[in-house]
């Protein structure tokens, strides 16, 4: 039986991978050894069998005992571990939620759904870094993977909903702080029927103006009642504005990297990428991130064969019909969280011409974002 390495099974990200690999009995399939970075010697969780103590996850000898390491540790941890054991000869597979080693050419961006040929070319040739995908991306190609299959997009722009989750656990409870605040201010006027609107508003807007220190240390500003148009760092810092990366988050950079990377295309590829771009925006939603498409098609498709095309892809993708009642049933964060189900809606010709398309789409950043495509790789190498 395979030994598989978990590091990182604790935070957030592995929480989630923990609970969807018990729900799917994968335990069943493998010897797990449980690392820690801060308990070595503690004792392992229930699933542990044979190798019941947790082990320093920067041993390396321990590491190397492993044939599959699978780490939502975060990437210091991989810049740490992952070149030094493989400099020590270290051959098992090892999957990782973070970015650290996403780009590098020999790692597979994984989404077996979307690019299990991608996968299987490069575990025939002897690939061994499986790496997970930024959460926005993978969702997106959930929802929308067959029209870049079917050769359908010239180009897509995505403007981005992205959920508190995305930033850390600290976020979610940072935002969740700033609600309550901005409900305390107000709350004998809202128990108050006929208190003036305005006036709530004016406190409201008092209280997350004085917001500061610790109410504000993860996202910097109030995010509770407002929106941050921009996400992870600045690309562009210090460049010149003729520069391609000048005014460009290192989120919205990942969409057309990743995005090409997945699908096979691109750089590295022998082909040209498809563009993808667009603005990424922290909202107030817990661990679903949303996204606005706009697609150039490269030709006039009917909205009947495109709906067809997008529920046939997977088995999780779902079209929500382009009505009011549906898209607020079935088409929001609230619907979507805790479940693997991709909705993608508002699909419509846009007024540019018959080969401009919009959707939207909706995926929980832990679940498709995040594990689900780890415990799968997981799966795949089990079973090959
Ligand atoms: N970078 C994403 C975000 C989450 O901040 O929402 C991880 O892919």
């Amino acid at each position: 039986m395979a030994l598989v390495g978990i590091v990182g099974w604790r935070g957030m990200v592995g929480s989630v991978l923990m609970q969807r690999m018990q729900a799917e009995n994968d335990f069943a399939l493998f010897e797990p050894l449980f690392f820690s970075t801060s308990n070595a010697g503690g004792a392992a969780p229930a699933q542990a069998r044979n190798e019941t103590k947790l082990v320093d996850a920067h041993d390396l000898k321990a590491l190397a005992r492993c044939d599959i390491v699978l780490t939502a540790q975060g990437g210091d941890y991989t810049h740490a571990v992952f070149p030094q054991l493989r400099a020590a000869g270290w051959k098992g597979h090892w999957i990782d939620a973070a970015s650290a080693l996403r780009m590098q050419d020999d790692a597979v961006i994984i989404l077996d759904p979307v690019n299990l040929p991608v996968i299987k070319n490069a575990l025939a040739r002897g690939g061994r870094n499986w790496i997970g995908g930024n959460c926005t991306v993978s969702c997106m190609l959930m929802g929308v993977g067959a029209l870049f299959k079917a050769g359908l997009v010239e180009w897509m722009s995505t403007m981005t909903y992205q959920a508190a989750s995305g930033g850390g656990a600290q976020h979610m409870r940072e935002m969740l702080v700033q609600y309550g605040a901005l409900n305390a201010a107000v709350k004998p006027l809202l128990d108050d029927p006929a208190s003036a609107i305005l006036e709530i508003d004016r406190r409201v807007l008092a209280r997350q103006q004085a917001m500061g220190g610790a109410e504000v240390a993860h996202f910097g500003v109030p995010l509770g009642g407002s929106l941050i148009p921009w996400i992870d760092k600045d690309l562009g810092e210090g460049r010149a504005q003729t520069d391609a990366l000048w005014g460009v988050s290192r989120e919205e950079w990942k969409g057309m990297a990743e995005t090409n990377k997945i699908l096979g295309r691109g750089e590295g590829f022998g082909s040209a990428p498809v563009p993808v771009d667009g603005l990424c925006v922290r909202v107030g939603s817990m661990r679903c991130h949303s996204q606005a498409l706009h697609f150039k098609l490269t030709r006039d498709v009917p909205l009947a064969d495109i709906e067809a095309m997008i529920a046939a892809d997977n088995e999780w993708v779902r079209v929500v019909p382009n009505h009011k009642d549906e898209t607020l049933r079935e088409l929001t964060p609230v619907a979507v969280t805790g479940t693997l189900g991709i909705p993608v809606g508002r699909i419509r010709k846009l007024a540019m011409g018959p080969q401009h398309l919009a959707a939207f789409t909706i995926g929980d950043q832990l679940l498709w974002g995040a594990a689900e495509p780890l415990r799968r790789m997981l799966r795949l190498l089990l079973e090959a």
